[in-house]
C-alpha cells in the first residue's frame, strides 16, 4: 500500500527525525496572551476581575523546552490551558503554523487540538480506572485518526516502548502502576497522537526526588526521538536547569523575565528571578551563593499593587517602582522589566 494513501501518512512525515526545519521557524508563537476571570466574591460584593494571565509572548522553535516559571498563582497553569486550546484566549493572538487559533473555528480548533497535547501533574486523575492503560493509550487514535484495531494496537505498544513500559502492562488497569510509571503512561497517551507540541504542567512536582530526574530524563530523549516542542511548567527552576532552551518567569500573570537558559541562569536580572534562583540548590557545595530571602506573600490577584507588580517585595525598590509599570524590555539576549536592573527602556 502506498503509504501516502494512509489517512495518517501526515503524522509519520511530522514524525521523521531526518525532517529537518530551519531555525527561524516557530512551531507556536503567542503575542500578548491574557486571560481574565470573573469571580464572585460572595452575596453582598460586587464580582472582581482577576487578571490571570497578562500579556504573554513567546516563540516556541522546533524541538526546544520553553520553561514557565513562577509561585503558586502566578498565571501558568491559565497559560497552558489557553496554549493547548482547552481555554480560547481571552486576548492576544496564538499562531500555530502560521494559523491564529485564538479566533478559529471549530473545525480548525478540532485539526489543531491533536497538535498541542498536555500532560497534568497529576496522571491519576485523567486516567479513567476502569480502563486498561492500553485502551487509554489507544483512545486518542481512535478518535482522531482512521486507524484500525491491530495498527491503533501498534501504535500504543510502539508509544509504551518508547515511554518504558512492557507490552504486558497494556491489559492492566492504572491503579497497579507507581506515579512514575503512572506519569509515563500519561506522557505515551500525549504522544501517540505525535503532536508537534506537549505542554506540560507540573509533570514531575508530584513525584519522588529520584523518579523525578528518571521522567526528566525520559522527555529529553523523547525530544530528542519524535523531536516534539516542549512547554514546560514549573514552579521549581532547579527542575528545569537542565532541559529548558529558554526560560519565562512569570510573577502576578505577567512576564518579568524571558530568555535563554544559560542566560538566565548565569546572569537572572529581575530581583525575583535572583530570588527564586537562590531558593534552588546547588550542585557545586563550593559555590557560595548568597540566599535572597522573599518578603511577604504573592500579592492578593484582586488588588495587584499599583506600579510594578513585585516592588512591595522587592530589595532593589526605588520610587518610580511604585508608581509605573516597567514594560518587559530587551537587555542582551534578555528581556527584562524592572526599572532599576532592566532593558534599554529603563
Ligand atoms: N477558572 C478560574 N476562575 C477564577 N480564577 C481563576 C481560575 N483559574 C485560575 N484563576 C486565578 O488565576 C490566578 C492564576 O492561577 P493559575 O492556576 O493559572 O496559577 P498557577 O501559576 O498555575 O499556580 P499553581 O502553581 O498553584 O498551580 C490565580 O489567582 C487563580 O486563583
Ligand atoms: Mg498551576
Amino acid at each position: 500500500m502506498n503509504p501516502d494513501a494512509r489517512p495518517d501518512a501526515r503524522l509519520d512525515a511530522r514524525f521523521d527525525p531526518q525532517h529537518e526545519t530551519t531555525s527561524t521557524e516557530a512551531v507556536m508563537e503567542a503575542v500578548d496572551l491574557a486571560q481574565n476571570y470573573e469571580v464572585s466574591r460572595g452575596l453582598f460584593s460586587k464580582s472582581a476581575t482577576v487578571k490571570a494571565v497578562a500579556g504573554i509572548s513567546f516563540r516556541l522553535a522546533p524541538r526546544s523546552t520553553l520553561a514557565v516559571v513562577g509561585e503558586s498563582g502566578s498565571g501558568k497553569s491559565t497559560l497552558a490551558r489557553m496554549l493547548t486550546l482547552i481555554e480560547r484566549p481571552g486576548e492576544g493572538s496564538l499562531r500555530l503554523d502560521d494559523v491564529d487559533v485564538a479566533e478559529a473555528d471549530a473545525r480548525t480548533l478540532r485539526r489543531y487540538r491533536g497538535e498541542v497535547q498536555m500532560v497534568f501533574q497529576n496522571p491519576f486523575g485523567s486516567l479513567n480506572p476502569r480502563q486498561t492503560i492500553g485502551k487509554a493509550i489507544e483512545e486518542p487514535l481512535l478518535v482522531n485518526t482512521s486507524l484500525s484495531a491491530p495498527e491503533r494496537r501498534e501504535r500504543a505498544l510502539d508509544m509504551m516502548k518508547r515511554v518504558g513500559l512492557r507490552p504486558e502492562h497494556h491489559g492492566r488497569y492504572p491503579h497497579m502502576f507507581s506515579g512514575g510509571q503512572r506519569q509515563r503512561i500519561a506522557i505515551a497517551r500525549a504522544l501517540v497522537l505525535r503532536p508537534k507540541i506537549l505542554v506540560l504542567d507540573e509533570p514531575v512536582s508530584a513525584l519522588d526526588v529520584s523518579v523525578r530526574a528518571q521522567v526528566l530524563n525520559l522527555l529529553v530523549e523523547l525530544q530528542e526521538q519524535l523531536g516534539v516542542a516542549y512547554v514546560f511548567v514549573s514552579h521549581d527552576l532547579g527542575v528545569v536547569r537542565h532541559m529548558a532552551d529558554e526560560v519565562l518567569v512569570m510573577y502576578l500573570g505577567r512576564a518579568v523575565e524571558h530568555g535563554p537558559r544559560e542566560a538566565i541562569f548565569d546572569t537572572p536580572l529581575h530581583p525575583y528571578t535572583r530570588a527564586l534562583l537562590s531558593a534552588t540548590p546547588v550542585a557545586d557545595p563550593e559555590a557560595k551563593k548568597e540566599r535572597i530571602v522573599l518578603e511577604g506573600e504573592l500579592p492578593s490577584p484582586f488588588n495587584p499593587p499599583r506600579g510594578c507588580p513585585f516592588n512591595p517585595r522587592c530589595p532593589l525598590v526605588v520610587e518610580r517602582c511604585r508608581v509605573e509599570m516597567p514594560p518587559l524590555a530587551s537587555k542582551g539576549a534578555q528581556r527584562v522589566a524592572c526599572w532599576v536592573t532592566g532593558g534599554d527602556a529603563a
